[in-house]
């Protein structure tokens, strides 16, 4: 009896120990669409229950702003056009990064300074799974040619996708040390 409520304690203590432990699962992107667009995608979560962190630093982006999410497949048989649709695993409206409700992969824009200075994107707090169910490695970063609407435009797009436009520069999305 008072064995097996030691082995429960510790059990309990171990556990907790386990889950506190930061794991810091990490993700990583590299873009390079062959005709200028150069980048990298890194995201991480510090454990299975955070939030992810999104860093992102890219170079021959055309001034202005640019749709940027993660698509639902890995799949660049036929470049960007094969990624699928925006990761949305809930069947939800299109948003913004922080807008409720949004796809999962809904990151809004990043705004370019102009293609010979580097893009920097950065947002913490992101639903956007680096591991579990709901992951987004083996799935596609993409950026568009235009804008994203965030879901507030006119066109019937706008609810879908936020109607940015061509695929301009993707990558699939890999474990990282
Ligand atoms: C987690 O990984 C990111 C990206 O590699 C890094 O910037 C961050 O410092 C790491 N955090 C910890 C606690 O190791
Ligand atoms: C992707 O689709 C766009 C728009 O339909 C088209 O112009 C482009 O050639 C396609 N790219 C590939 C690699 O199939
Ligand atoms: C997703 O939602 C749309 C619109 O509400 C609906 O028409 C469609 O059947 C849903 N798809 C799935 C797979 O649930
Ligand atoms: C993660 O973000 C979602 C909104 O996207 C929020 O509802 C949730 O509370 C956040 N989780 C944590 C652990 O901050
Ligand atoms: C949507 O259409 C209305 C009426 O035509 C217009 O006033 C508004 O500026 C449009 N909004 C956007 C985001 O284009």
């Amino acid at each position: 009896m008072k064995s097996s409520f030691l082995v429960a304690a510790l059990c309990a203590v171990v556990h907790t120990v386990l889950c506190a432990a930061p794991t810091n699962y990490t993700a990583v992107a590299v873009i390079d669409n062959g005709a200028g667009i150069k980048g990298t995608v890194t995201f991480y979560q510090a454990d299975a229950n955070s939030n992810t962190t999104v860093h992102a630093e890219i170079t021959g982006l055309a001034q202005g702003d640019h749709g940027f999410h993660v698509h639902s497949l890995g799949d660049v048989t036929q470049g960007c056009n094969s990624t699928g649709e925006h990761y949305n695993p809930f069947n939800v409206t299109h948003g913004s990064i922080d807008s409720n409700p949004r796809h999962v992969g809904d990151l809004g824009n990043v705004v370019s300074p102009g293609p010979s200075q580097a893009t920097v994107f950065q947002a913490t707090n992101v639903y956007l799974p680096v591991t579990g169910q709901y992951s987004i490695v083996g799935r596609a970063i993409v950026l568009h040619a235009g804008q994203d609407d965030l879901g507030l435009g006119n066109s019937t797009l706008s609810k879908a996708n936020g109607n940015s436009g061509a695929r301009i520069a993707c990558a699939v999305i890999g474990y990282a040390t």
